[in-house]
């Protein structure tokens, strides 16, 4: 096709797709059904895999839940249980751990099958500027941030692209889009996180295997304990999010195989705004919202948890 033709097929059909993406705000989306899929969600021990196992137990699925913490991974299944989930298997798997993940992965598909959801949900944060952040924690961020998300893709991906059903799912972050005073290793781990799931994505169209769905999920604080101290300054306009909502928000994204979520939606303007406003204004903005000084109050978790 020739340049011409090409640029007037691209100019009518992005017209089309807006006319679309426009109209599907009004009518409401179809949901998968994940009943008898196998969903493995890592960092299932707490916070938001806990959740999501949750919700994921009362659509029907078969739950595999990995966590290093084998007490909080146990609890969650009995929760799952508790509410109605019937086939539940936890693991004990440390995703800073390349040969564990293999191990790990090899015994799952043994004992339960193919994974068909995979939720990269593990994470950690050190919390602290960048020259105090001891080198061993800093590794740490990306083997769990990131690197888990290479092997546990390298693991479970070949059985999805054979029968070209699947499901990739990145827990990333908002730290994953624009960089935050005081986070720098996280933030890295995040972009990275966000950069890889975009590309596999994009590799999966390309060969055909469109079977296979992405969904990158770039929420703000939740208050599940991880950032706990963290404080927004305008709450109004960026609220913490409540851990239900957003693990709620997140299921529904999965199920209506939408390829970004990011949260609160405040951010989708943040984030457009970021890439074509001149530096000093985008500093400006940056200090209006508080993006400075978001840790400056950062507790955590306690070392116990
Ligand atoms: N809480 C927030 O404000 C927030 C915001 C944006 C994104 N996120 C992301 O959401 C995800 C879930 O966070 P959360 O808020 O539920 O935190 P959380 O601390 O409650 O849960 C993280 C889980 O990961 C597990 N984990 C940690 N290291 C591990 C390892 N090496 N191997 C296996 N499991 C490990 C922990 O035991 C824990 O159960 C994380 O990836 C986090 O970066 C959180």
């Amino acid at each position: 096709m020739n340049f011409f033709l090409e640029t007037l097929q691209v100019m009518v059909l992005s017209i089309y797709y807006l006319l679309e993406a426009f109209v599907k705000l009004f009518i409401p989306t179809r949901r998968k059904n994940v009943a008898g899929e196998i969903v493995l969600i890592s960092g299932a021990g707490s916070g938001i895999g806990r959740l999501m196992s949750l919700e994921f137990a009362k659509l029907g699925a078969t739950l595999v839940l990995w966590d290093i913490n084998q007490d909080g991974n146990k609890e969650t299944a009995r929760l799952v249980k508790e509410n109605g989930g019937l086939r539940v298997y936890t693991y004990q798997c440390d995703c800073s751990n390349k040969t564990e993940i293999y191990r790990v992965a090899d015994q799952v598909k043994r004992e339960v099958g193919d994974v068909t959801i995979l939720i990269n949900n593990a994470g950690i944060v050190t919390g602290k500027k960048f020259m105090d952040s001891p080198d061993d924690l800093v590794q740490k961020t990306l083997e769990v941030n990131t690197l888990a998300h290479f092997w546990t893709y390298k693991a479970f991906l070949p059985a999805m692209m054979a029968s070209n059903h699947g499901h990739l799912v990145s827990i990333a972050s908002s730290a994953g889009l624009i960089g935050v005073n005081g986070l720098a290793d996280y933030c890295a781990s995040k972009f990275a996180a966000v950069g890889f799931a975009e590309s596999i994505g994009l590799e999966m169209l390309a060969s055909g295997k469109d079977g296979i769905k992405t969904t990158i999920v770039c929420p703000y604080f939740i208050t599940t304990g991880m950032f706990d101290g963290c404080q927004s300054k305008w709450p109004r306009l960026l609220p913490i999010l409540d851990s239900s909502y957003a693990a709620k928000k997140i299921v529904d994204a999965i199920l209506k195989e939408q390829v970004y979520l990011v949260m609160p939606r405040s951010l989708y303007f943040v984030f457009g705004l970021k890439n074509i406003v001149p530096v000093k204004l985008g500093l400006l903005l940056g200090v209006y919202f508080g993006a400075f000084n978001f840790m400056d109050h950062f507790k955590g978790r306690s070392k116990n948890d």
